[in-house]
């Protein structure tokens, strides 16, 4: 039988998520990213001026246009501190006519642009590099209809992900995605980077449950692709263009989303496992025994785990010592059903000896418990100083090799953590290295050694979190020359002055 010698005891201690300090750096600290990057040469676009912020006021009125350098300050930091824009003004539109009016004017006056959601990018593609005018969504925030029938949400892009996961709630849906910072996140800001998260195994990507956007050009054009339909083959799927560009197409402004119904009941196993062999054997047979009602599966090495137990103070519920541990969830509509059919997948995993120990959940705040540790990973790994952060996609078979071969390239030099983490499921590594502080040589050391070692192997350089600004020296390891030319060819007919979010996304200069 399973030896669920924990399964009681499991009673981990509730973070806030948004109140937690990611980190010892205070946003002052960072460098400015036109320091720390000297080689990066500003685009030839206006600076702002008095009376550009004379325009925006009578459009916004004063409270909405914030130019104090206190007020301004959080929006040029990104959340994992390392990068820092010097912008001088945030403009912060509730209406998609404000928004067409601003770009219009911004597009004109040839002053460029970064839209921001909820901030939390982790590829420093949400805050300007130099002083691009922050655009945020943050008062965009209307849920406009939800269809109990069809179950299709439509809502404005600033609306927070754990906000409309309340409000579906209240109809018996859920939202199709999920990940940690649902707290802050937007939604027009998961469409823009694509988010994947702990549910895509189950649900799939945005790009099948996203129905329908409503987005505004560089000149201001408004292009309502909003259709709620579910079948909808009239020309080219224009939708796709703004899931995953980064603001670097256009500023989503609504957005129409197929929501799935909300399951009865839900189940949670977190276990223990001495080898990344057998994590491979539990997945292989949690697909052939959970089907249909597996949800997530994730996994976590022992530095992982044990950053989350140490620095959020969370009860651990495997030994401490355990080298990888998964956490797995089955959602479905009959919990009799489901525990059975959990219950003999965990007495095969047992009996074939692929999980040493481990604990159960069926009641929302233990299940709450146990996702905390998984979540809390990436905050508490930013406590540790700096964190080079990778988000690989890899043949399966190669998912954890990365992270020994790391390890041992780093002997000797000053990092504190390397270790893995992330959705086995969709085959997507979070490779994290920790450090006190930023160190050129570090980097040079892991970098560009792990995007090659990643292409080696057929993968990609980021599975979810996008190119953002740190990534476009490197997108060539994922996209063909002739890919990366259509990208530039459909960026220079969208935003032909390149005022969206230049540095983001394309390699080479925005202008
Ligand atoms: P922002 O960070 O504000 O912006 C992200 C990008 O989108 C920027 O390029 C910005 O310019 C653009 N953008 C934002 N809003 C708009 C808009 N309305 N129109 C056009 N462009 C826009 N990501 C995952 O994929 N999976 C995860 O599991 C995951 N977990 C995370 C956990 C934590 C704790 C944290 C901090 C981050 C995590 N992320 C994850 C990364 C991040 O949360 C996602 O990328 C999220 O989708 C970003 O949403 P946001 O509203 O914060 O966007
Ligand atoms: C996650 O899966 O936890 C997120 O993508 C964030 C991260 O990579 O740390
Ligand atoms: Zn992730």
């Amino acid at each position: 039988m399973f030896a669920h010698n924990l399964l009681k005891t499991a009673r981990a201690k509730h973070f806030n998520l948004k109140s937690f300090h990611t980190s010892i750096v205070t946003s002052f600290d960072v460098e400015l990213t036109q320091v720390r990057y000297s080689n990066l040469k500003r685009g030839k676009y206006s600076s702002i001026t008095d009376k550009h912020i004379s325009f925006f006021e009578s459009i916004l009125s004063k409270s909405r246009v914030l130019t104090d350098a206190a007020d301004v300050e959080s929006y040029n930091v990104d959340w994992l501190k390392t990068v820092r824009g010097a912008s001088k003004a945030v403009l912060k539109p509730k209406t998609t006519e404000e928004v067409s009016a601003i770009l219009r004017y911004c597009n004109e006056n040839v002053l460029a642009v970064c839209p921001q959601g909820g901030n939390t990018g982790l590829v420093g593609g949400s805050v300007p590099v130099f002083d691009e005018i922050v655009l945020s969504t943050a008062l965009m925030n209307e849920v406009i209809s939800i269809n109990k029938t069809s179950g299709v949400l439509v809502c404005q892009a600033g609306c927070i992900l754990e906000n409309l996961e309340a409000k579906v709630a209240e109809q018996g849906l859920m939202m199709p995605l999920d990940l940690g910072a649902k707290g802050s996140c937007h939604i027009g800001g998961n469409i823009s980077t694509n988010a994947g998260g702990i549910r895509l195994l189950r649900y799939g990507s945005l790009h099948g449950s996203v129905l329908g956007v409503e987005a505004v050009k560089a000149d201001g054009t408004v292009v309502d692709c909003l259709s709620t339909l579910k079948k909808d083959n009239t020309g080219y799927h224009l939708k796709h263009l703004f899931l995953g560009s980064e603001g670097t197409l256009g500023v989503v402004t609504k957005a129409a989303i197929q929501c799935p119904p909300k399951p009865q009941a839900v189940n949670v196993a977190f276990l223990a496992l001495d080898s990344f062999e057998n994590v491979l054997a539990t997945f292989r047979l949690a697909r052939s025994c959970l089907g249909e009602i597996l949800s997530s599966f994730e996994f976590m090495d022992c530095d992982s785990l044990m950053a989350a137990v140490t620095r959020l103070k969370l009860q651990c519920p495997v030994p401490e010592d355990t080298p990888f541990s998964l956490l797995i969830e089955t959602s479905g509509g009959n919990s009799e059903h489901d525990e059975a059919k959990l219950s003999l997948f965990l007495d095969e995993a047992t009996n074939k000896g692929y999980i040493n120990d481990g604990t159960l959940a069926s009641e929302p705040s233990r299940i709450k418990n146990l996702w905390d540790l998984r979540e809390g990973i990436t905050q508490s790994l930013s406590c540790d100083g700096y964190v080079y952060k990778y988000d690989i996609s890899l043949p399966i078979e190669h998912f954890y090799d990365i992270v020994d071969i790391m390890k041992e390239r780093l002997k000797g030099t000053p990092y504190i953590k390397c270790c893995g983490y992330g959705h086995v499921g969709d085959g997507n590594l979070h490779l994290n290295i920790t450090a006190p502080s930023f160190d050129r040589n570090l980097l040079n050391l892991i970098e560009p050694f792990v995007y090659e070692w990643t292409s080696k192997h057929r993968g990609s350089v980021s599975a979810e979190h996008g190119i953002g600004f740190k990534k476009t020296g490197v997108v060539h390891f994922s996209k063909s020359g002739e890919a990366l030319k259509l990208m530039a060819q459909i960026k220079a007919i969208m935003d032909p002055k390149g005022i969206l979010n230049p540095y983001k996304v394309l390699p080479g200069d925005p202008h």
